[in-house]
C-alpha cells in the first residue's frame, strides 16, 4: 500500500467518519458502501472486482432481520436437558424463525488517508455474527469465534498501493444458540492508524483506588510501544476544565501514573459524573499519540459484613435487569438511539443495573449506562467446554475462552458502570469436578487482567453446586432462581451474600388477560394437546402476571427475599425487554417466535408487570397503576378480577361509583397480597373503574380510572423524542394507539395500517409486541396489536422536518417531527 488514495475518497468510495486526534492518530469508522452477499462464494470472486448480487449496505447490519418468518428455520429438535424436559419435543422459533443461519461475505473498499510509512493500521470489530474470518487483498489476517466479542487485527503488513479490499466471511451455524443471534457485521467496524510508537490498543486501564468527597487517587497505566518514551496525563472534568495533570518518567512497557483530584464529583446511579483523561505519549519532544479516556470516579465494595455491595460506602441493592442484544425490529444491529429508549424506559421504572445476558455488552451500551448512571454486570458466556448446544460456544471453549475473556476486560475495564464480570450463565460444567477447576481458572483470568471487580456465575444447579464447591469458589455466587434454596445456599456457601443473578422469568403479553385468574406454572412435560387446554390456543400469556416457568417463579418470590434476606444483594429480572427467539411457553407451538418474558414488550410497550416493578423500585415518583382494560364485552355479570400496581399502601376501587371495598397490603395472606392490591370478586360491568389510593394516615391521596373505550374514532400518536439529529442514524419511536373519541384506548383493536414518512426522515421499522406475528418489522404496514404498536423513524443527515402519515381502515393520523 503506502500511498494515499485521495482519489478513492472523491469517487465516494470511501466512506465513513474519520476523527483525527493530536500525535496522528485517526479513527475511522467503516460504516458505508459496504458490499453484502448472503452465500458462500469463492476467493476468487471476494478478491475480484465482480459485484453482480452484491447488495449495497451499511453497517452496522443484520442480514437476517428483514426475514421473511419460515418455522424450518433451526427448528431445533430434542430434549433440553437443562430445562428438565423428559421428552423430545420440536421447537419452533427458539432462535426467532429468522433467516440467520449459513454463510455470508461483506466487502469494502478502503484507504488510509494520509497514511505515512511506518505508521500501524488497526482493523477492529466490536463484534461479528459470527466465526469472523477476515481478509485484506486476498490474503486471510485472522479469524474470531465468538460472535459477541471485540477483536481486531493488525492489517498493516496486508495493506497495498492503491485501493485495498475488506471482506469478511460470517457463518451461523443451526444448533448454536438459544435465542436469536443476529447474522452479520452488527456492530461496529473502525480503521484505527496510528505511529509505530504509540499507545497499545485497549491499552489503558483507570482506576480509583481511593475515594473520598475530599480526594480521590486515579491511577492510570498505559501500555505502549518504543522505549524510552513518556505520558502526559491531564485529567478534566465535564466542563472541561483540568483538574489534575502529571507527566511521567521515560520508559517503555507500562507506564504507571497516580493523579490525585480534588473534591471530586463521584461518579453514582443518580449523579453520573464523569471525567476525562486526556493521555499524550512522548518521544524527546515529539507526541507520537494521544488518546482520551472516559472515566468515573467511585468506590466499590463488596463486603458481607457491611451488607453487601457497597457503591461509594452506600450499601446498594441490584434492581437489575438482564437484557438481550436484539433490539427487537431492528434485530442485532447496534443503535444507540434504540439503546437509550430501552434504557430510559427502564430507569423511569427505578431500574438501576443491567446484565448483558448472556455475552459481551455493545461498548455503546456500556457508554450510555456510564452516562445515565446505571450498574453494569458484563458476562461473557453462555456455555464453557459442556455443550449445551451441539454447535455452541463448547466447539471454542478450550482455545479461545481465555483470548475472549481478555478482550472483554481489556476493551470495558474503564466504563465505571461495570461492577462485576459474569464468566459465565447456567453452564453445564456447574456438574463435576473439572468444573469447579474451569470456574476458577476463568475467574483467576478475570482477577489477573481485572483487579478491581469480582466474578460471578449465574448458577442454576444450586445443589450440584453446594456438593462440588462451584459455588463456593466464585466471589460471588450467583442463584439463578431456586428461590427455595436461597436459605440453604447462603448456609452452605462461604461467602455470606447471593446475588439473584436471573430471577422471575414471570411470562405475560400486553394487553392479554385470560380468565379465570389463576396461576399457572407451565409444565415442560406436558403434550402439546395438554398445553392447549390450559392456554387456548391464542398462545398469549396473561398480564395478570401469574404464570411462569417450570424452573422459575413470580416477581413477588423474589421480592420478598429481596427485602428480608439483608444478605441478598439484588436482582436481574429475566428480563427488562421481550426479546426474537424463546418462545416460552410456546416455543412448540407455531407461529410463537419471541419472548414473553419482557417487562416491556418486543416494540418497547411496558407491559402491566412494568408498573409493579416501578411500584417497588422507583421510589421517587408515584405508581397507580390499573388493570385489565376494562371492555369486555360478553362478560357482563362475570368475575373479572381487578389488581393495581402502586406504591401506596391501600386503596379502594369503585365500580361506576359502586365501592368494591378497601384493599391493603398485607404480609398475612399470599406472596401476592403484600405488593399487590387484587380486588378478585369484581363483576364485569361497562362503565368506569377508578381507584382512590390513600396515605399513611388514611387520607385520599391520588385517584386513576379506566374506561370502557367506544368504537374507534382516530389514532394518537406520541413520539419518545420529538427533535433528533440530523446524522442519518437517530431515531424517534412513535407509539400509535386507537382511541374512541374520548381519546380512551380501545384495547381490542387490531386495525390494519400503513405508514409513510416524508421530509427529512426515512420509515425504519414497526412492531406491535405480538409474539405470534408473522408480519416483517421493516414493511411499512402492520396491524396493531390490542390497540397499539410503535413505529420507528430514521433521521435523514440533512436538517428539516419530517411527517409520519399513519392510515388504516378508514383513519387517519400524523406526527411531525423535527431533525436539527
Ligand atoms: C434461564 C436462562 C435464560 C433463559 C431463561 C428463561 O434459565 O439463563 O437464558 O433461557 O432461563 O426462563
Amino acid at each position: 500500500m503506502k500511498q494515499i488514495l485521495i482519489q478513492l475518497i472523491l469517487l465516494g468510495l470511501i466512506a465513513g467518519s474519520c476523527a483525527e486526534q493530536a500525535g496522528g492518530r485517526r479513527v475511522e469508522t467503516l460504516d458505508s458502501n459496504w458490499q453484502f452477499i448472503n452465500e458462500d462464494i469463492h476467493g476468487a470472486e471476494r478478491t475480484g472486482c465482480n459485484t453482480d448480487n452484491w447488495e449495497t449496505v451499511s453497517v452496522p447490519h443484520d442480514w437476517a432481520i428483514k426475514g421473511p418468518f419460515d418455522e424450518e428455520i433451526d427448528k431445533q429438535s430434542g430434549i433440553i436437558k437443562q430445562n428438565n424436559e423428559k421428552i423430545a419435543t420440536e421447537k419452533t422459533g427458539r432462535t426467532g424463525a429468522l433467516p440467520h443461519v449459513g454463510i455470508a461475505w461483506y466487502r469494502k473498499v478502503f484507504a488510509v488517508p494520509d497514511y505515512k510509512s511506518g505508521e500501524k493500521v488497526l482493523l477492529t470489530f466490536d463484534g461479528a455474527m459470527s466465526q469472523p474470518q477476515v481478509f485484506i487483498n486476498g490474503t486471510k489476517v485472522g479469524e474470531w469465534k465468538n460472535g459477541y466479542n471485540y477483536f481486531y487485527f493488525d492489517i498493516s503488513q496486508y495493506l497495498k498501493k492503491g485501493e485495498n479490499l475488506l471482506a469478511v466471511r460470517l457463518e451461523n451455524l443451526p444448533y448454536s444458540s438459544r435465542w436469536y443471534p443476529g447474522a452479520g457485521l452488527y456492530r461496529k467496524v473502525q480503521l484505527i492508524v496510528k505511529d509505530e510508537v504509540s499507545f497499545k490498543h485497549w491499552g489503558h486501564f483507570i482506576t480509583t483506588p481511593q475515594v473520598s468527597e475530599k480526594s480521590a487517587a486515579v491511577n492510570i497505566k498505559s501500555k505502549v510501544s518504543g522505549r524510552d518514551v513518556y505520558v502526559k496525563a491531564i485529567i478534566k472534568d465535564a466542563a472541561g476544565n483540568v483538574v489534575a495533570s502529571h507527566q511521567s518518567e521515560a520508559g517503555g512497557g507500562e507506564i504507571e501514573q497516580v493523579l490525585t483530584v480534588e473534591n471530586p464529583s463521584i461518579w453514582d446511579v443518580d449523579s453520573p459524573d464523569l471525567y476525562f483523561a486526556e493521555l499524550s505519549l512522548y518521544k524527546g519532544d515529539a507526541l507520537k499519540d494521544q488518546e482520551t479516556i472516559r472515566f468515573g470516579i467511585r468506590k466499590i465494595e463488596y463486603n458481607a459484613d457491611k451488607g453487601g455491595f457497597l457503591l461509594n460506602d452506600k450499601v446498594t441493592k441490584f434492581k437489575g435487569v438482564c437484557l438481550h442484544h436484539d433490539l427487537g425490529p431492528l434485530g442485532a444491529a447496534i443503535n444507540k438511539a434504540a439503546l437509550k429508549r430501552q434504557l430510559t424506559i427502564l430507569k423511569d421504572m427505578g431500574c438501576n443495573a443491567i446484565r448483558s445476558s448472556h455475552n459481551m455488552p455493545s461498548l455503546e451500551q456500556l457508554e450510555l449506562c456510564d452516562e445515565m448512571g446505571f450498574l453494569f454486570l458484563a458476562e461473557s458466556f453462555d456455555e464453557w467446554k459442556k455443550p449445551k448446544m451441539k454447535n455452541g460456544y463448547n466447539l471454542y471453549f478450550d482455545e479461545w475462552a481465555e483470548k475472549d475473556v481478555v478482550n472483554l476486560v481489556h476493551a470495558t475495564r474503564n466504563h465505571p458502570c461495570i461492577v462485576m464480570w459474569s464468566s459465565g450463565n447456567e453452564v453445564p460444567d456447574q456438574h463435576g469436578a473439572a468444573g469447579v477447576k474451569r470456574a476458577k481458572w476463568l475467574q483467576d483470568i478475570f482477577h489477573r487482567e481485572d483487579p478491581t471487580r469480582p466474578v460471578t456465575v449465574g448458577m442454576d444447579q444450586v445443589e450440584a453446586t453446594m456438593k462440588s464447591g462451584f459455588g463456593a469458589v466464585m466471589d460471588i455466587p450467583g442463584l439463578n432462581y431456586r428461590v427455595h434454596l436461597y436459605n440453604d445456599a447462603y448456609e452452605k456457601f462461604p461467602q455470606g451474600m447471593l446475588l439473584g443473578s436471573e430471577t422471575a422469568s414471570t411470562v405475560s403479553t400486553r394487553g392479554f388477560y385470560r380468565f379465570p385468574v389463576e396461576q399457572i406454572k407451565d409444565d415442560y412435560n406436558a403434550s402439546k394437546a395438554q398445553k392447549e387446554a390450559i392456554y387456548g390456543d391464542t398462545y398469549q400469556c396473561s398480564s395478570y402476571d401469574l404464570e411462569y416457568c417450570g424452573w422459575s417463579n413470580l416477581p413477588e418470590d423474589d421480592f420478598v427475599l429481596q427485602e428480608d434476606k439483608p444478605w441478598v444483594i439484588g436482582e436481574f429480572v429475566w428480563t427488562g425487554f421481550d426479546y426474537l427467539g424463546e418462545p416460552t411457553p410456546f416455543d412448540q407451538f407455531w407461529p410463537s417466535r419471541s419472548s414473553y418474558f419482557g417487562i416491556c414488550d418486543l416494540a418497547g410497550l411496558p407491559k402491566d408487570r412494568y408498573y409493579l416493578y416501578r411500584s417497588r423500585w422507583n421510589t421517587k415518583d408515584e405508581t397507580l397503576h390499573i388493570l385489565p382494560h376494562w371492555n369486555w364485552e360478553g362478560r357482563e355479570g362475570e368475575t373479572t378480577p381487578v389488581f393495581v400496581y402502586t406504591n401506596y399502601n391501600s386503596a379502594e376501587l369503585f365500580v361506576n361509583g359502586v365501592s368494591q371495598g378497601v384493599q391493603t397490603k398485607t404480609k398475612d395472606k399470599s406472596k401476592q397480597h403484600r405488593y399487590r392490591l387484587m380486588w378478585n370478586d369484581v363483576k364485569y360491568q361497562a362503565g368506569t373503574i377508578k381507584v382512590v389510593a390513600f396515605d399513611k394516615d388514611g387520607n385520599a391521596i391520588a385517584e386513576k380510572e379506566v374506561h370502557t373505550a367506544g368504537a374507534p374514532h382516530h389514532f394518537e400518536l406520541s413520539a419518545n423524542r420529538k427533535v433528533i439529529s440530523a446524522d442519518g442514524k437517530d431515531l424517534s419511536y412513535v407509539t400509535v394507539s386507537v382511541v374512541d373519541k374520548d381519546g380512551n384506548l380501545c384495547p381490542n383493536a387490531n386495525h390494519q395500517l400503513s405508514f409513510e414518512v416524508t421530509g427529512a426522515g426515512l420509515f425504519k421499522a414497526v412492531c406491535n409486541g405480538d409474539a405470534t406475528s408473522l408480519e416483517m418489522f421493516h414493511q411499512p404496514s402492520m396491524k396493531t396489536f390490542n390497540g397499539q404498536l410503535v413505529v420507528t423513524v430514521q433521521s435523514k443527515d440533512q436538517a428539516g422536518e419530517m411527517k409520519l402519515l399513519v392510515k388504516g381502515e378508514g383513519l387517519k393520523g400524523e406526527i411531525l417531527l423535527q431533525t436539527k
